[in-house]
């Protein structure tokens, strides 16, 4: 019974996204591409500022320093890595309609299936030794299966199809048939993710090059350039934000698992436990995870990380308690993995990964190292030894936090109009430390030159340091409304007491609307853009 909901739920915020200009369709115009988003003028902004946000919070510490690799680079780095071999989806068709499906996203099903072993045309007599194969719900009637067969062997050119040697079996739980229809779907193949093309005018298979399918590789495959230029020491960080492309078989919610994305990637190295624990031991167990120690393994440091992350969606408005740790099983870890942490949202149609924190050993400088014969390693002058550094690698998604905030923002409630009479409206309750536009600025009456004077000497204060947003368009109450939906979290209005006619005590006072309680407080004007600074910041 929740389906629908979630349904109506997520699509209010995609038209909402559509009508506002937050996010749409790539390519509209032509009908869209499936898996690629525009970020319009609102989209952009709260994209910037999240990803500004993220830099900031890694940057501003003695320990991280940033890159910006470019997105194609040697094709050896995807073998070192393993993602030429490894990086696949077992993907299925529809025997019927083609569609496509990832084979382990299928929903298992249960009912009777219908088998035949092939079909022969009564009219020309042609036969077709081709097996098919429908499953329809227990106990209805055999017709409506036979009734896809007969669809099926038409495509294969008989025109009116007697099916031969038919079947039943009651089936449980299988991942065999098309859920949308009930037609046997073809044996899993392997298809990797990785976007190509071709460096170069020529095309052949020595000019193939990969768009990367994560930011963290170019970060190894620098590591040992960037440590010397940086005059870090282990531990230490390199952050990186950008692109990635995936040919993901099922693009789905929304922009939650689409083709191009972009990522906010660490990789942390730090000392082998063997190394950082030879004078002073393990830390004791439990221990304060807030301040690293010298003798840190990898779980306390990645604990710490985890920790860091969950503060980091906390301080964008995305609670503890709309986020869910998810610690992967043994089985379901990647084969050089001693632990990952999902950092979950819960998005509308459930609770879905916005981050890996992974522990990811040395496995992947240690490949680098075998596949360039260049050494990754590490010279630690204060343990005297020399190893691979291991890694503790934070993995988020802009795209999804992006996501993640629009859902969590999006709000109706009722609020009085100009009459007091009750009005439904739609807010967006974005934290303003990332709402895209942080105040609106308007006068209170468009005909009013006074007014308009006014209210724009206050906005040229405010842009140098805000973004603002200018509107003198309509009534006021319609103002407000258009900027609440934009998930502006303060409106600043100029008005006949501004100018002084109700006495001295109020003139240059604005007031100043809170999107969310609607409440107005007077501010006087030299005091408003340190108000708003600390509110924004
Ligand atoms: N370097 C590790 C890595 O790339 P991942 O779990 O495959 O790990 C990390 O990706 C994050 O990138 C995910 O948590 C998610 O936020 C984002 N991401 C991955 N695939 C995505 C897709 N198809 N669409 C949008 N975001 C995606």
């Amino acid at each position: 019974m929740s389906e629908p909901k979630v349904n109506v739920q997520m699509e209010k915020i995609v038209a909402l996204c559509k009508r506002r200009g937050f996010i749409f369709q790539s390519s509209e115009i032509y009908g869209g591409i499936n898996g690629f988003w525009d970020y319009g003028p609102l989209g952009a902004e709260l994209k910037r500022n999240v990803k500004d946000f993220w830099w900031r919070a890694m940057t501003q510490r003695d320990d991280v320093v940033g890159l910006d690799a470019s997105i194609i680079m040697h094709p050896r780095v995807w073998e070192a890595s393993g993602h030429t071999t490894t990086f696949n989806d077992p993907m299925v068709d529809c025997l019927l309609t083609k569609k496509r499906f990832r084979a382990d996203q299928i929903e298992p099903m249960s009912g009777d299936a219908y088998f035949w072993s092939g079909a022969r045309d009564e009219q020309t007599g042609r036969e077709i030794r081709e097996p098919y194969s429908a499953l329809i719900p227990t106990g209805k009637h055999a017709d409506s299966a036979r009734k896809l067969a007969r669809h099926f062997y038409q495509q294969r050119g008989l025109s009116e199809p007697a099916l031969l040697e038919e079947r039943m079996e009651a089936v449980v739980d299988s991942t065999r048939y098309n859920p949308e229809n009930g037609s046997l779907v073809t044996e899993p193949r392997q298809f990797n993710l990785m976007l190509k093309t071709w460096v170069g005018p020529v095309q052949s298979d020595e000019d193939v090059a990969y768009l990367r399918p994560e930011t963290a590789q170019a970060i190894f495959a620098q590591f040992k350039t960037i440590l010397e230029v940086s005059r870090q020491k282990v531990p230490f960080g390199i952050c990186q934000i950008g692109k990635a492309f995936r040919n993901e078989i099922n693009p789905r919610n929304f922009t939650f698992r689409s083709r191009e994305f972009e990522q906010m990637e660490l990789e942390f190295f730090i000392k082998p436990d063997d190394v950082a624990q030879a004078e002073l031991g393990a830390p004791p167990e439990p221990c304060d995870l807030a301040t690293p120690l010298p003798n840190w393994g990898w779980k306390e440091w990645l604990h710490y990380w985890v920790e860091e992350r969950v503060k980091w969606y906390e301080a964008i408005g995305l609670g503890r308690d709309t986020l869910e740790l998810y610690w992967q099983k043994r089985e379901e870890l990647a084969h050089y993995a001693r632990a990952c942490v999902d950092i979950q949202f819960k998005f509308p149609f459930g609770a879905q990964e916005l981050e890996g924190i992974a522990a990811r050993g040395d496995y992947d400088l240690a490949r680098h190292q075998e596949f360039s014969g260049k050494s990754m390693e590490y010279f630690d002058e204060e343990a005297r030894a020399r190893y691979i550094p291991h890694v503790i690698e934070p993995s988020a998604g802009v795209d999804r936090t992006v996501l993640a905030l629009i859902c969590q923002a999006y709000a109706e409630d009722e609020v009085p109009d100009e009459k007091g009479k009750p009005e439904a409206r739609v807010l967006m309750r974005f934290h303003p430390r990332i709402a895209p536009v942080k105040v609106g600025v308007f006068p209170l009456l468009k005909n009013r030159p006074e007014l308009v004077k006014k209210a724009r000497e206050v906005r040229q204060r405010l842009r140098p340091h805000l973004a603002v947003f200018y509107d003198e368009a309509g009534a006021i109450g319609r103002r407000y409304r258009r900027q609440d939906e934009a998930g502006t979290p303060f409106g600043v209005t100029i008005d006949f007491d501004t100018l002084g006619e109700s006495g001295p005590a109020l003139k240059d006072t604005v007031t100043v609307r809170d999107r969310d309680t609607t409440k107005q407080d007077r501010v006087k004007i030299d005091e408003l853009l340190p108000l708003l600074l600390e509110k924004v910041s």
